[in-house]
């Protein structure tokens, strides 16, 4: 497949198959995994404008960066063109961020009812608006990751591009799904190419990318500049690896034993020590809650091998670093006809 780095501002993604935002799962630890598999870039979870502005603690916790993420986003959602503004300031003079991402696509309720995410894409002037205050506000380079539309009976993919590029921002990522439909349904991939030829900013796709085949045919059909994978990476990180090399081998049960174990510990030591102990839910130590949060992962690295419906019935159990792994081994073990 085709793509070259990618460029914006000062930021370059020489590999541009890049990691998604996604609210409790990229974390440092799993971004980290990735980046070590090949992925080019990432993205923070979803962080409040509006909880940065009130000092929240709880807010703070989604901006930790390992030196192992970069480059970086700094990926944040609001309304107000003065909590978006003070939210990039503040992450710019982090000094721990290659570029702001603006989010104009979150489908989320509790989102979309702040006027916030995906409600931008309703009025897209406002994301006009928030685009150029922020570039005014920092040096670092503005992305905004977005959508094809809200629905069908909104503005259309074009006059959003067209809006956010005219803003100023430097890059664009495109989900090529409505956000009525959430992350339901095939993606429009030749929609993403309607962006790409209207546009002269670098454009990333996204949607639907689980395979390197599928990388492949997003690129070919849209001719994008970058792709962006969300869930195709929970549970198979190798995918970066292998859209980067198509003759890399899936992993053997080894390999995967040992990313698990990585991971795993990875998040431990996140929990132990973000932003005090804030990832720690009420009454669980950071070992447990870092088993806790690591239960969707668990369930998606050991997809489609023997023993998993065992293990998930057994899921909450699982909650210290010793059992989590002995459970995994057992698994193994059941399939150890796998390499
Ligand atoms: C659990 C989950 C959490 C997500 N959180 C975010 C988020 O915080 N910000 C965002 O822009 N998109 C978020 N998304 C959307 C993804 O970034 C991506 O656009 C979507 O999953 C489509 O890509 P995919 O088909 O490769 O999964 C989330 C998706 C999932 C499944």
């Amino acid at each position: 497949m085709k793509l070259k780095p990618l460029k914006f501002g000062n930021v370059t993604i020489d590999f541009p198959v890049v990691l998604a935002p996604m609210a409790g799962y990229t974390d440092a630890a799993f971004r980290s995994i990735c980046k070590e598999q090949g992925a080019g870039a990432c993205y923070t979870e979803v962080t409040s404008a509006e909880g940065i502005r009130r000092d929240s603690q709880k807010t703070f916790q989604f901006l930790e960066v390992s030196r192992l993420d970069h480059p970086i986003a700094g990926h944040i959602f609001g309304k107000s063109v003065e909590a978006m503004v003070e939210a990039a300031q503040y992450i710019e003079q982090l000094g721990t961020f290659d570029w702001i991402d603006l989010n104009c696509g979150c489908p989320v309720k509790k989102v979309v009812r702040r006027g916030a995410g995906a409600a931008l894409m309703k009025e897209p002037e406002q994301i006009g608006e928030i685009v150029r205050a922020v570039k005014k506000a920092v040096a670092l380079p503005v992305s905004v990751k977005t959508r094809i539309g809200f629905s069908p009976a909104f503005v259309d993919h074009l006059t959003i591009a067209e809006i956010v590029e005219e803003a100023g921002a430097d890059m664009i990522a495109v989900h090529g799904r409505f956000a009525c439909n959430f992350h339901k349904g095939e993606a429009d991939w030749e929609k993403l190419g309607e962006v790409k030829q209207a546009v002269r900013i670098p454009v990333i796709g996204n949607g639907g990318v689980n395979t390197p085949e599928d990388a492949a045919e997003m690129v070919r059909v849209s001719g994008v500049d970058g792709v962006m994978i969300g869930r195709g990476a929970i549970g198979n990180p190798w995918l970066f690896g292998q859209i980067k090399n198509p003759a890399q081998p899936a992993p053997d049960l080894g390999k995967r034993r040992a990313v698990i174990e990585t991971h795993l510990l990875r998040l431990v030591e996140l929990t132990a020590t973000t932003a005090k102990g804030r990832r720690c839910k009420a009454g669980y130590n950071a070992e447990q809650a870092a088993c806790l949060r690591f239960r969707p992962h668990l369930a998606q690295y050991i997809k489609g091998l023997r023993g998993r419906r065992d293990l998930l019935q057994h899921l909450n159990d699982l909650q210290d670093v010793k059992t989590v792994l002995d459970a995994v081994d057992n698994v193994l073990e059941k399939n150890s006809e796998i390499i």
